[in-house]
């Protein structure tokens, strides 16, 4: 650790023109990360104490000086906790910042700590901890936005609106059956969610700098104080690995496209043109120079804190991507990326479970909505097959003809005179017109999964029970 106070330094005369100040200067900040990483003291002092009681319990270090470290880490909690320590850069990282102020406190004991460990194991618990409190944090946060979508999907169990594909109106569908195609969605980023919990969690510390560590330590007391499963089993993979902290940006990157797609669909949905929700003013704003206007903001910041959540996934990988084994200094730049991506996703769920547990759902727009563009044309072919016989595929090709007349003649399916549909196939009977409503086709998909109201809520009380 350099100790020099460089700013009294001159610049390099060969290279340094253009710093104000000298190369140690440069160095101290390039490579300090207490900026970033001083949001680990707890996971580091957490750590600290399990790792002191143990050495302890083996007879690594005296219990009279584990009792002072513990009793000075505990001090530093509370400092830091109420403000009152003084972070500083020359001392790099949170882990030299907590370890000198130690010694500050308790004398040359605090030099007894970081027997048989080493930052690169430290760090390593450190992160480990945080990310796993995340991931915990993000799996409630989770179940809060599908407990949303299952209020409102219950409550619209019946309501029907166009489907679409391509976003064109393609088949009726109820909002029930579109709200629950979210809480599969976010289901499934849960279920990603608690399997990342598993991944992580085994005890990096002991593995000491890479190779393990002479001094009889008992790294399954570590890993049980610490709350995790068991301690890891290579020391190298453990100071070098870093998929943790990759498969939590994945996830958050996964969750993010999903919660970027809802954004979208609210920024649609809630136009003028569409009109199929209006967005509470809690998650909207005006324009300063248009009256009229209420903007879907919350929604449209989203789907912008998508791209930097990516971003961050794909700059961890990059960072990794050509690393030797064991730890190098580069694996310092996985912290910045995961706490902003932390923030965005925290955010970016607590927005939308609010807007979609805020937002008005006009359901008369979207019946209207859901009875144009000729959205009741399958079931027309459907009942072809079903009352008149006919293979699916000539089926199609009469209910074409059907469609381009109501199109020619400016009117629905529904409002084809019979006569006019008999021209096209004499077959067809009056008892055609009771499939050609919106809520005659949602009712009839009872397949398992299904619009049908019936099987909508037969999957909120699947979803019910899991939640
Ligand atoms: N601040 C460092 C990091 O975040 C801690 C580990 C330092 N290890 C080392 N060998 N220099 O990665």
């Amino acid at each position: 650790m350099a100790e020099s106070n460089t700013d009294t330094k001159s610049s390099n005369q060969m290279w340094g023109g253009r710093f104000a100040s000298g190369p140690d200067a440069i160095m101290e900040e390039i490579n300090a990360s207490i900026g970033f990483d001083k949001k680990l003291f707890a996971q580091d002092i957490r750590g600290s104490i399990a790792h002191a009681t143990m050495l302890a319990h083996q007879g690594i270090i005296s219990a009279e000086d584990k009792d002072k470290i513990v009793h000075g880490l505990n001090t530093i909690l509370s400092e830091i906790e109420s403000g009152n320590f003084e972070f500083s850069r020359r001392l790099e990282d949170i882990h030299m910042n907590i370890e000198a102020r130690l010694a500050t406190l308790i004398g040359p004991a605090a030099g007894r700590l970081h027997t048989a460990r080493s930052r690169n194991d430290q760090v390593a618990l450190d992160f480990r901890l945080w990310v796993k409190e995340e991931l915990e944090k993000t799996e409630k946060m989770l179940t809060g936005l599908i407990a949303a979508f299952l209020d409102r999907a219950e409550e619209h169990a019946e309501s029907v609106m166009p489907g679409f594909t391509h976003l064109q109106t393609a088949q009726p569908v109820t909002f029930g059956h579109h709200c629950m195609a979210y809480v599969e969605m976010f289901g499934r980023d849960r279920s990603r969610v608690r399997h990342a919990i598993e991944h992580l969690d085994e005890s990096p510390i002991g593995a000491a700098a890479l190779a393990g560590t002479g001094y009889p330590i008992d790294r399954h007391m570590t890993a049980k104080a610490l709350g995790f499963r068991e301690p890891t089993r290579n020391s190298i993979d453990t100071v070098s690995d870093r998929d943790f902290a990759i498969e939590f940006l994945a996830i958050a990157a996964i969750t993010g496209m999903h919660l970027s797609r809802l954004a979208e669909e609210i920024v649609i949905w809630s136009t003028p043109q569409f009109g199929f929700v209006r967005l509470s003013d809690a998650f909207s704003t005006g324009s300063s120079i248009m009256p009229q206007k209420k903007n879907p903001d919350a929604a449209e910041l989203v789907r912008a804190k998508t791209g930097r959540i990516n971003g961050s996934l794909i700059a961890l990988l990059t960072i990794m991507k050509g690393l030797p084994l064991a730890y190098s200094k580069d694996m310092q730049e996985d912290k910045e990326q995961v706490f902003d991506a932390a923030e965005s996703l925290e955010l970016a769920i607590a927005a939308m479970t609010g807007m979609v547990r805020d937002m008005t759902v006009n359901t008369a727009r979207m019946k209207a909505a859901a009875g144009s563009g000729f959205s009741t044309a399958t079931d027309l072919a459907d009942w072809l097959v079903r009352e008149a016989g006919l293979p699916f595929r000539d089926a199609h090709h009469v209910t074409g003809r059907a469609v381009a007349l109501a199109e020619s003649k400016g009117c629905d399916l529904a409002e084809l005179p019979l006569a006019d549909l008999q021209a096209i196939h004499p077959d067809i009977t009056d008892k055609v017109y009771d499939v050609l409503t919106v809520e005659a086709s949602v009712a009839s998909r009872k397949s398992f999964g299904g619009t049908a109201p019936s099987e909508v809520r037969k999957q909120i009380a699947f979803w019910r029970a899991r939640n």
